[in-house]
């Protein structure tokens, strides 16, 4: 792995693979990728494709997925959800179910979800259900999508209750990132992709940590080079971890570094409030503090975490929901049990375990972390 600059690789496609045996699926990552028909050669040619997408990214890049993909599939439909968190809900995956049945969709249609984070979840967990599952491809056109969500089969949609609660483990054909897409990204979802970025280093890989800290201004400026190796390296990171715990009965949930807070603020405050990414940025913050103020890592460590969080232009400070709140909304995490939150903890740097933690320390982080200033 590249440790400086000079030594990130160059711009060209390059693939990463998955290995879960018939489950298996290569990510390809370079540019020009969307209009390339080879990116979807050996994909399967049923008569019908539905590419699901938003209202934003569908006028950017629907016409040029639907004309890649007319040499595959008879007939290429789309369906524009409304953008946004709050849409990540029953209403907006009935339109992709409703769009499938009155178009006659099969069994066998496959369907290619273009967008962020929010199209990836719920294309998935669509195709997941249509059906009892039909085939789908991911196409991500965030910086979050491509280092993160497109990858590992997790499918959900949000409830009033919990983030991602409701959604099923469904891995998708192949992922295609198109580096050229994020040039229409705006830069605050730029910011809460690098997060997702950032989260690798601290639970997986030290070096990469520090190339971060050493390519963050060229990340910033979307620099190509040093964007590919950054997806590449997390794409590769978030393989090795899914290859060996796919359903997330351990190891896995290292992933998850900073959510369990980052989730809390994003529900407290209600979806779309703070993108998904700077609620991780600052849940970063706050579990980084956490592991240190447990022994697992020192002061200065949490604050080098910090400090690359804030260099990236994420919150660093939460909101003033009252430790009471985030203790309850922490409560309804995935990776609670009986009640009890467990976090992703940091220690030593490089590693990451999951931990229960006593309240009076949780609170003492989020007394120093969150509220007014
Ligand atoms: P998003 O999907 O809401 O996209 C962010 C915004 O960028 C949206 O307004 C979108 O329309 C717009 N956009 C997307 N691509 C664009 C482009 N190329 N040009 C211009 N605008 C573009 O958010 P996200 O950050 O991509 O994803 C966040 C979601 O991902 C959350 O719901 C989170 O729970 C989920 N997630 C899932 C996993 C997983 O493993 N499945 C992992 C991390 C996050
Ligand atoms: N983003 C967490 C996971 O895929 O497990």
């Amino acid at each position: 792995m590249a440790s400086t600059p000079s030594t990130a690789p160059p711009l060209g496609t390059t693939t990463v693979s998955i290995d879960l045996g018939d489950r298996s699926y290569d990510i390809r990552i370079g540019s020009g990728l969307l209009d390339d028909p080879d990116s979807y050669s050996g994909l399967p040619r049923s008569g019908t494709a539905l590419i699901v997408t938003n209202t934003t990214v569908g006028p950017l890049y629907a016409a040029r997925l639907t004309k890649a993909l007319q040499s595959h599939h008879k007939k290429v439909l789309v369906v524009e959800l409304p953008d946004g968190e709050q849409y990540k809900d029953w209403p907006a995956l009935n339109q992709i179910f409703t769009t499938l049945l009155e178009t006659g969709s099969d069994r066998k249609t496959v369907l290619y979800a273009l967008g962020g984070g929010v199209v990836g979840d719920m294309t998935g967990f669509a195709a997941a259900c249509y059906m009892r599952g039909v085939p789908f491809v991911q196409v991500p056109t965030t910086l979050l999508a491509q280092v993160d969500s497109s990858v590992g089969g997790k499918t959900a949609i949000n409830h009033p209750a919990g983030k991602n609660m409701i959604g099923a483990f469904y891995q998708p054909q192949r992922v295609i990132c198109d580096i050229d897409t994020l040039d229409t990204l705006a830069q605050s979802e730029l910011l809460a992709g690098l997060a997702e970025v950032i989260k690798y280093g601290p639970i997986a890989d030290v070096e990469f940590l520090t190339w971060l800290e050493a390519n963050l201004d060229a990340l910033l400026a979307r620099d190509r080079t040093a964007l590919r190796h950054a997806i590449k390296r997390s794409c590769e990171i978030k393989t090795w971890v899914v290859g060996q715990d796919e359903k997330e009965s351990g190891l896995r949930a290292i992933l998850n570094f900073g959510h369990t807070f980052g989730h809390a603020i994003e529900a407290g405050l209600g979806y779309g409030q703070w993108l998904h990414g700077e609620a991780v940025g600052c849940g970063m913050v706050m579990a980084a503090d956490l592991s240190s103020r447990l022994g697992l890592i020192d002061a200065a460590t949490s604050l080098r975490i910090k400090a690359l969080v804030e260099r990236a232009g994420l919150p660093v400070h939460g909101p003033d929901l009252g430790a009471d709140r985030y203790l309850e909304l922490m409560r309804v995490d995935k990776k609670a049990e009986d009640g009890e939150i467990r976090f992703v903890l940091v220690g030593p740097l490089g590693q990451a375990s999951m931990r229960a933690a006593p309240d009076s320390v949780v609170r003492e982080v989020i007394a120093l972390h969150t509220g007014p200033r």
